[in-house]
């Protein structure tokens, strides 16, 4: 049975049907808006469920049995999202999303590290949230940004990589895992040793890459690497920051407050050990359980088995695509791209493909995708992007086809 037949009952929210009359004249649910948000399969929904029934209590202070539980769900949970991504407990931090890791790591490291005449060197094909803190960051320490190019086939420009690294004072790079946009596949184990080479530390942004393909933080050798839960089959309001140990442990904590501290006196406090020194205030207890529930789900179906599965469903879409005329889609081949697909239409703003694609139940994201410096390079003000899960099948390429050949015909194109 293919992985699509296999998982798709486990999604509650699909099988419902979307449009104005719905129960006569519904439209079959087409998620194709993974990239922005998973969907969730029961398992992490009972999980969070169960969770709230039955273990519910403060974590890491109280002595009773449900708190136990509870701090024992946490931490469990911490316990098999480092196994699975090949990480220590103390270098999995829990934070609120990608966005929050990203701008722990530019606190925390960036203000004791990076400083006037230094660089920080970015890619042209980053989210705004891998943009906005760097920037900040350079904007308040007197470093400057720099920007790798990337190709006219949407991937990485090596020699220019190259000459950034060359040219030297890069204190850091900052780099996307998977492209949101492109779907770009960066070969980031050969950039981390060029840039640790180069002698600079390097962040991978993996939020799109842990959703679809196995990630080794030990053998990827990245000083840090950032990730959310909500695209990861997990609820949304849970990332995890992962980094090198003896790195976090030279960084001082970002956010102050209770669990981040050993000893607190009114002249100074000490603070706890990792990975809790970079966890002030109650964390989200419930969706770092839907997290660890959402791995054991990935693990359970195998994420090799997603990789292949979304590989298929991209190889099915991109010739599909390309038939329909004033279709021009942005990005690598399928061999290098994971399963988001960004593409134009002539004739039709994407916002318009979006509301015409919804009609027909086909849900698809449109716009800048933040990632507005990446829209400028490759010349156009918006895309429309399609993006798969598990679930996803052929049939979902087909109703995308199928929806953008009526659009035209609204459009008269
Ligand atoms: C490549 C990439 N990085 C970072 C993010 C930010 O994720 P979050 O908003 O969950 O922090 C996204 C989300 O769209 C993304 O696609």
């Amino acid at each position: 049975m293919d992985l699509a037949s296999r998982t798709r009952a486990d999604f509650p929210i699909l099988s419902q049907k979307v449009g104005l009359d719905r129960k006569v004249n519904g439209k079959r649910l087409v998620y194709l808006d993974s990239a922005a948000t998973g969907q969730k399969p029961r398992q992490v929904i009972s999980a969070i469920d169960e969770f709230y029934r039955h273990d519910n209590a403060p974590i890491h202070r109280s002595t009773y049995e449900l708190a136990e539980r509870s701090t024992n769900a946490f931490e469990g949970a911490r316990e098999r999202i480092a196994a699975f991504m090949n990480a220590t407990v103390q270098t999995t931090i829990f934070t609120r999303n990608a966005t929050e890791a990203i701008n722990l790591v530019a606190y925390a490291w960036g203000r004791k590290n990076v400083g006037p005449g230094d660089k920080v060197l970015l890619t042209q094909m980053e989210h705004h949230s891998n943009i906005v803190p760097w920037q900040i960051l350079c904007q308040e320490t007197g470093a400057t940004l720099d920007i790798v190019e990337i190709t006219e086939d949407g991937l990485l420009d090596e020699a220019d990589l190259d000459a950034k690294l060359t040219a030297g004072n890069v204190k850091l790079f900052a780099v996307a895992h998977i492209s949101n946009v492109l779907g770009t596949i960066n070969d980031v184990a050969a950039l981390v040793e060029k840039a640790h080479a180069a002698g600079s530390v390097v962040l991978v942004d993996g939020s799109q890459a842990v959703p679809q393909l196995k990630v080794d933080f030990d053998s990827l050798d990245a000083d840090f690497y950032v990730w959310t839960g909500h695209k990861a089959y997990g609820p949304t309001g849970i990332g995890v920051l992962h980094g090198k140990r003896e790195t976090l442990e030279t960084m001082g904590p970002w956010l102050g407050g209770g669990d981040m501290i050993k000893v607190v006196n009114f002249a100074d406090s000490t603070w706890n050990d990792l990975p809790w020194k970079f966890e002030a205030g109650t964390s989200a207890v419930a969706e770092a359980v839907g997290l660890g529930a959402a791995i054991d789900y990935m693990i359970e179906i195998g994420i090799d088995n997603i990789t292949a599965h979304e590989r298929a469903l991209t190889e099915h879409a991109l010739p599909r695509l390309a038939e329909i005329p004033g279709v021009t889609v942005v990005g690598p081949p399928a061999e290098q791209r994971g399963g988001v697909i960004s593409f134009t239409l002539d004739g039709m703003h994407p916002h318009d493909i979006g509301e015409l694609l919804g009609r027909e139940g086909v849900c698809v994201r449109t716009g800048h995708h933040c990632a507005q410096p990446l829209m400028r390079r490759l010349g156009v003000p918006a895309t429309a992007r399609a993006s798969f899960a598990c679930f996803n099948d052929t049939d979902d390429v087909d109703a995308l086809v199928d929806a953008i050949h009526t659009a035209r015909e609204v459009f008269e194109l």
